[in-house]
């Protein structure tokens, strides 16, 4: 967060204007949306990044600076399509910045025409999760302007590296393409596996994802797609309980809010990393409270690991019962909510063929007798009124 304030603030003055992708790591967003305009007067338009025009149209002419944007984005995995968006920004005279936390070796926006990267170092960089760093890499300009005595915002406000810290991380640098990887060749197999599961998964390695082309024709060749992945779990109570078996009864990762970890880590962005951004924040750029992020680790093998997950989708699946009410048209599943908050109430998915709304009304009371503290969620698509 520190190399994105100080690059912000030394290329925008008071009053100045950024234009940013509205699907960004949760502090980012609320430094932008929050801080900066109360702080410092410089403000913000948040636009979808994939819509060009879109960014076009929310330049100001004269105070927009800076175009700020992820290159893989947290936690949807949109990939912008850096050439493009480099080339429209220079054309009004907008310095590109881009946010690489995710890609590392997979992208190199400089080459592919942005002018500064900014990167969180605390996630595969680091890689052991021990250090919390970041690093501003651009032009020598922008870089000396930083520290300068008198305007510098790394000079003034202090975010200077430890020298310790510094050697340290220089002593990971040299595996972190090796390490990359191992997290794409694992991420890139488990999604495959999880999609043939039936499991709705999210990667930018899978044909199906919409920036599977863009991505293939920006990447690095030999570093895939990057070590996350998300699956959308149909329901928040599904998510945390997906999360639950997955640490707890087959220790195949751990519930956290970082990535780029040996171990697996997983998350439900929408209430942890972007919980600064509102619902109808959240809505708009597709952050639902159903979504697992992963990012996909590289102890033990592989196979080792797969046999853990699936253990972990089997047990979800013991722990659901089917029931029925005879003479009333009506199934179902029984699940246990597991979300922490709710320990002993029971979801309740019922699907009802062809009853009447009368029908309906006695299934809810005789739910509510057979099962008191549950949530029910009905599944009304054949219902006839009468
Ligand atoms: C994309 C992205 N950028 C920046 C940050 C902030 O990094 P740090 O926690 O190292 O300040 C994060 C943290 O999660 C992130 O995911
Ligand atoms: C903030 O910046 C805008 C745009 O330049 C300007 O019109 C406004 O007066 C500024 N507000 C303050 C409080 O300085
Ligand atoms: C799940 O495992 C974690 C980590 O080992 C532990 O802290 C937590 O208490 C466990 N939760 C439950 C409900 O068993």
């Amino acid at each position: 967060m520190a190399a994105i304030s100080s690059v912000l603030l030394q290329l925008c003055s008071s009053g100045g204007h950024v234009v940013a992708s509205a699907t960004l790591y949760g502090g980012t967003h609320a430094l932008l949306s929050h801080f900066l305009p109360r702080t410092c007067n410089i403000t913000t338009t948040f636009v979808d990044i994939t819509d060009h025009e879109a960014v076009k149209n929310a330049i100001v002419h004269g105070r927009t600076k800076v175009l700020f944007f992820e290159s893989m984005s947290n936690p949807t995995l949109n990939v912008a399509d850096i050439p493009e968006l480099s080339k429209l920004a220079h054309e009004k005279g907008i310095t590109v910045v881009v946010d690489n936390t995710f890609s590392p070796m997979v992208l190199s926006p400089v080459g592919l025409g942005a002018d500064v990267v900014v990167r969180s170092i605390s996630k595969f960089i680091s890689g052991g999760a021990d250090v919390i760093a970041g690093a501003v890499c651009g032009p020598a300009r922008l870089v000396n302007s930083m520290m300068n005595l008198h305007q510098g915002a790394l000079m003034l406000l202090g975010p200077t590296m430890n020298a310790k810290v510094a050697f340290e991380l220089s002593e990971k640098i040299p595996d972190l393409g090796l390490r990359m990887k191992e997290h794409y060749r694992r991420a890139m197999e488990y999604a495959i596996r999880m999609k043939e599961l039936g499991l709705r998964v999210v990667y930018p390695g899978l044909e199906d994802h919409p920036q599977h082309q863009l991505l293939k024709s920006m990447a690095n060749k030999g570093y895939g797609f990057g070590g996350l992945l998300c699956v959308d779990m149909e329901s928040e109570e599904r998510a945390n309980m997906l999360m639950h078996h997955l640490q707890n009864s087959s220790q195949f990762g751990l519930i956290a809010v970082s990535l780029g970890y040996y171990e697996t880590l997983m998350s439900c962005s929408g209430s942890s990393t972007s919980s600064e951004l509102n619902a109808k924040e959240k809505a708009l750029v597709g952050i639902s409270p159903r979504l697992v992020r992963m990012s996909i680790g590289y102890t033990g093998t592989l196979e080792q690991k797969w046999s853990q997950f699936e253990k972990a989708i089997s047990s979800m699946r013991d722990s659901s019962t089917l029931f029925e009410i005879e003479g009333f048209g009506i199934r179902g599943l029984i699940e246990p909510l597991e979300s922490t908050d709710i320990t002993l109430k029971h979801l309740l998915k019922c699907h009802m063929n062809k009853v009447d709304v009368k029908d309906t009304l006695l299934a809810h009371i005789l739910l509510k007798i057979f099962i008191p503290q549950s949530i029910v969620i009905y599944n009304l698509s054949s219902l006839t009124k009468n």
